[in-house]
């Protein structure tokens, strides 16, 4: 092999060597998880309300714009339930005379990857970001508010506990639990979210609350307090 051709070899394999990982996660994805994962925008008024009732999983289709890729690599290597009752309550609550509970065996497991294709995956959802415009129109600068404040204010004041926790055990259970949403979610998404659910899931359950900016920034300085408490 001359220099010249060894150099393009290089160059090539350095170039596509990336491009091929990509695909082949991207296959994975398609194989192993969108069979209940969306991981392309669902035609929502096409499918009607009752794909909502009908999700297996949460939408993956815009997961670059909404997790932390740490926490993901590190969730898809050892998951754990973060809807205290599942995707869709009703199919794993039963009624008893104590008032409805959650049944564990409704459950199962979800897959679990190995470190490497975790971190393929990884990388693969995080491309995937069709509300970059959004995000970046966001405001929300990290505050620090009293934790007791926070607290009236996600429930009592906003009514945020009727469906979400902010301590294991501590609230709702038809939403995403939230005393780990700092560490799940960026930033610029939960303050988004909480603005404008129906902007991101046409099918939500989660009610827009009609918020201006600063009640929702007071939220996520909220989320924020319950991972990394003030002295
Ligand atoms: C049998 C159905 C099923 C398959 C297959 C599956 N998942 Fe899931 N996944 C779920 C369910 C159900 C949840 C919700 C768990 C919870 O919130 O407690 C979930 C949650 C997730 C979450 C967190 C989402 C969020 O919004 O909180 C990620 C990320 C995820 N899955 C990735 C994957 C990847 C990557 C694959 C393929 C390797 C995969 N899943 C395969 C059912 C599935
Ligand atoms: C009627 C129930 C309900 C209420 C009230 C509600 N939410 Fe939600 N929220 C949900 C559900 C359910 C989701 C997940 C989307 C879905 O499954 O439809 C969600 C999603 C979220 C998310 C994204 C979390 C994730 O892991 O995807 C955040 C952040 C959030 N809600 C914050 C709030 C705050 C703050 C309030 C109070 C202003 C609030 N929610 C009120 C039901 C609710």
């Amino acid at each position: 092999m001359n220099k010249i051709h060894s150099v393009c070899c290089a160059l090539l394999f350095a170039l596509c060597a990336p491009c091929a990982a990509h695909a082949e996660s991207a296959d994975m994805v398609r194989e192993q998880c969108a069979g209940c994962h969306s991981i392309e925008k669902p035609d929502y008024a096409a499918a009607g309300v009752i794909e909502r009732g009908a999700r297996k999983a949460p939408p993956l289709h815009y997961a670059g714009n909404k997790f932390r890729a740490e926490w993901l690599e590190e969730w898809l290597q050892e998951p754990e339930r973060i809807r205290p009752a599942g995707v869709v309550p009703a199919a794993h609550v039963k009624p008893s005379a104590d008032g409805d509970l959650i049944d564990p065996a409704s459950f199962t497991e979800h897959p679990a990857l190995s470190a490497d294709d975790a971190k393929s995956v990884t990388q693969f959802l995080m491309t995937l970001r069709p509300f970059d415009e959004r995000i970046a129109a966001q405001t929300y600068q990290p505050g620090a508010i009293a934790l007791r404040m926070g607290q009236m204010n996600f429930g009592k004041f906003k009514g945020c506990n009727g469906c979400h926790r902010d301590a294991p055990a501590e609230g709702g259970v038809s939403g995403p639990e939230l005393y780990t949403a700092w560490k799940r979610l960026q930033p610029a998404f939960m303050a988004s979210v909480i603005a404008d659910p129906l902007a991101w899931d046409a099918h939500t359950i989660m009610p827009s609350a009609g918020l201006n900016d600063n009640e929702v920034h007071k939220l996520v300085n909220y989320l924020k307090a319950l991972q990394e408490p003030q002295p």
